[in-house]
C-alpha cells in the first residue's frame, strides 16, 4: 500500500465495505438447528434490553440474505465484513458440527464472490455458545483451544475462498461491558483477579487462532482483530500535545483497568503485559500466565483493525457539540489522528473496522429515507481520513457500521445504524440516501466527499 501526498485522493488498493455481526442482523435463532448463544439467554433476563427485546428475529438475514447481497451489489460495495455464528456452527461450542449452519455461511461467501464483494470473517462477535458459559467460558483456560478448534472448523469449510480474517471483535468490550459492568452478555460482574484470567484466555484465543487460519486458509491470508481502543484527540497539533494525548490514552490506570490497552493490545504485540499489569494483578498473574503463553498471544497480525466512532475521553466537549441519537459527541477528526498514532504504536496499517453513526431514521410518506446527517457524518469523517493518509498515514480500508439496521445490543432496535432501513414488522429493506451516497464514494474511490 503506498500512502500519497496528493490531498484528493485514497490509495489505489483501498477497501471499501460495510460490517454487521451475526446476532445483530441473522434472527433464525432457534432454526436449523443453532445453539443458544450468551446473547439469547442475557436477552431473557427481565430489564437487561430495552423493551425486552433480542436477537430471536432481529433483520431475518438469515432468510433474507440474498436480499440484502442485492443492495450490496447495488451500493458496489467491495468488501462486507461479517461475523460467524460460534453457536450456529458449533451448538455446544465444541464437538458437534451443525452442517446446516455451515451451508449458511458456504452459499453467503460464495454469493458475496459471484458478486465480486471479498468476504471479511470475524470470527467472534460477542455470541459465545451458552454451552461454552457453562462450562466457564472465558474463566476456563480450555477455552483457548475451543476457540482454536472452531476457528480451525470455519477455515477449513471457508478458508478456500475467504482470505479477510479478524479474531475478535472489540474484546475490551466483552470484558468490560459483559464481565465487570454486566450490562452486556452474559451480564456478570467479576473480581479483578478473575478479570484478569478472561483477559488472557481471550487474547491466547486469539493468538491460536491466528495460528490455525494462518495455517488453513488457502493462499495468502489477512489476519487482524478489531480493536476499540480510544485515541484521545490532541488539543492542538503541537507534538508536546500530540504526545501527551497518547500517553494517556495508553496509560494504565490501576483504578480503571478495564479497557486498557495495557491488557487488550500491547501483549499481542510486544509479546509480554507490562510491568504495571504485572504489578497489580500479582498472584493472578502468576497462576494465569504459563509458560509459552506469550509466544503463542503475539502470532503477527496484518492490519490492525480499528472501530472508531467518537474520543470517549471528552464525549461532551462543550455544550451545543454535535451529537449523534446515542448523545454520542461527533470527532471526525478521530480519522486523521487515530491511524497515524496506531501505525506508529503497532507498526501495522489500520483498516477502519467500524464507523458509522445511529440516527433517526423513518421512511416518509414518499417512501423514502432522507438521512442527511449520515451523508454528512461519513463525508467529515472520510475527509479527515484522506488528509491522514496525504499526511503519511497507512490505512488499507474503510467499513461503514453497518449495512443495514439491526439489534444494538442493550438498546434493543430504536438506534438505526444502517445505510439501509429496515422494518422489523415486515423485514422490509429501504434503501437510505446515505447507500446511494455510499455508492457515488465507491465509484467515485472517495473523490466525491
Ligand atoms: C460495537 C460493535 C457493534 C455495534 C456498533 C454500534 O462496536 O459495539 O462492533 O456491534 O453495534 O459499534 O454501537
Amino acid at each position: 500500500m503506498s500512502a500519497t501526498n496528493d490531498h484528493t485522493a485514497f490509495p489505489e488498493d483501498f477497501v471499501w465495505g460495510a460490517a454487521t455481526a451475526a446476532y445483530q442482523i441473522e434472527g433464525a435463532a432457534r432454526e436449523e438447528g443453532r445453539g443458544l448463544s450468551v446473547w439469547d439467554v442475557f436477552c431473557s433476563c427481565p430489564g437487561a434490553i430495552d423493551g425486552g427485546q433480542s436477537g430471536e428475529r432481529a433483520c431475518d438475514h438469515y432468510h433474507r440474505w440474498q436480499e440484502d447481497l442485492g443492495h450490496m451489489k447495488d451500493m458496489g460495495l467491495q468488501a462486507y465484513r461479517f461475523s460467524i455464528s460460534w453457536p450456529r456452527v458449533l451448538p455446544e461450542g465444541t464437538g458437534r458440527i451443525n452442517g446446516k449452519g455451515l451451508e449458511f455461511y458456504d452459499r453467503l461467501v460464495d454469493g458475496l464472490l459471484e458478486a465480486g464483494i471479498r468476504p471479511f470473517v470475524t470470527l467472534f462477535h460477542w455470541d459465545l455458545p451458552h454451552a461454552l458459559y457453562c462450562r466457564g467460558g472465558w474463566l476456563n483456560r480450555d477455552i483457548a483451544d475451543w476457540f482454536a478448534d472452531y476457528a480451525a472448523c470455519v477455515a477449513d469449510r471457508l478458508g478456500d475462498r475467504v482470505s479477510r480474517w479478524c479474531t475478535f471483535n472489540e474484546a475490551g468490550n466483552v470484558g468490560s461491558l459483559g464481565h465487570h459492568l454486566g450490562i452486556h452478555a452474559p451480564g456478570v460482574s467479576l473480581a479483578e483477579r478473575d478479570y484478569f484470567r478472561l483477559v488472557h484466555h481471550i487474547n491466547l484465543a486469539h493468538g491460536r487462532a491466528v495460528g490455525v487460519l494462518r495455517e488453513r486458509t488457502r493462499g495468502e491470508a489477512h489476519i487482524g482483530q478489531a480493536f476499540n481502543q480510544n485515541v484521545d484527540l490532541p488539543a492542538s497539533d503541537d507534538p508536546a500535545d500530540v504526545k501527551a494525548a497518547e500517553e494517556k490514552a495508553f496509560s494504565f490506570d490501576p483504578g480503571n483497568p478495564w479497557w486498557s490497552a495495557h491488557l487488550w493490545i500491547d501483549p499481542l504485540f510486544r509479546g509480554a503485559y507490562s510491568d504495571e499489569v504485572r504489578a497489580h494483578y500479582g498472584d493472578a498473574y502468576e497462576e494465569t500466565v504459563r509458560d509459552g503463553d506469550l509466544e503463542d498471544i503475539s502470532a503477527p497480525m496484518d492490519f490492525f483493525g480499528w472501530n472508531y466512532y467518537m474520543d470517549w475521553a471528552r464525549p461532551q466537549q462543550s455544550d451545543g457539540q454535535p451529537v449523534t441519537m446515542m448523545k454520542w459527541a461527533v470527532h471526525p477528526k478521530g480519522l486523521y489522528w487515530g491511524p497515524k498514532i496506531l501505525n506508529a504504536r503497532y507498526g501495522l496499517p489500520v483498516e477502519i473496522s467500524e464507523n458509522g453513526l445511529a440516527s433517526m431514521d423513518w421512511v416518509t410518506t414518499e417512501g423514502e429515507v432522507p438521512d442527511h446527517f449520515r451523508i454528512d457524518f461519513m463525508r467529515r469523517h472520510l475527509r479527515e481520513l484522506r488528509r491522514g493518509i496525504a499526511d503519511g498515514a497507512r490505512v488499507g480500508a474503510y467499513y461503514y457500521w453497518s449495512l443495514m439496521d439491526n439489534f444494538e445490543w442493550t438498546l434493543g432496535y430504536m438506534p438505526r445504524f444502517g445505510l439501509i432501513h429496515v422494518d422489523y414488522e415486515t423485514g422490509k429493506r429501504t434503501p437510505k440516501a446515505s447507500s446511494v451516497f455510499y455508492r457515488d464514494v465507491i465509484r467515485s474511490h472517495g473523490a466525491c466527499c
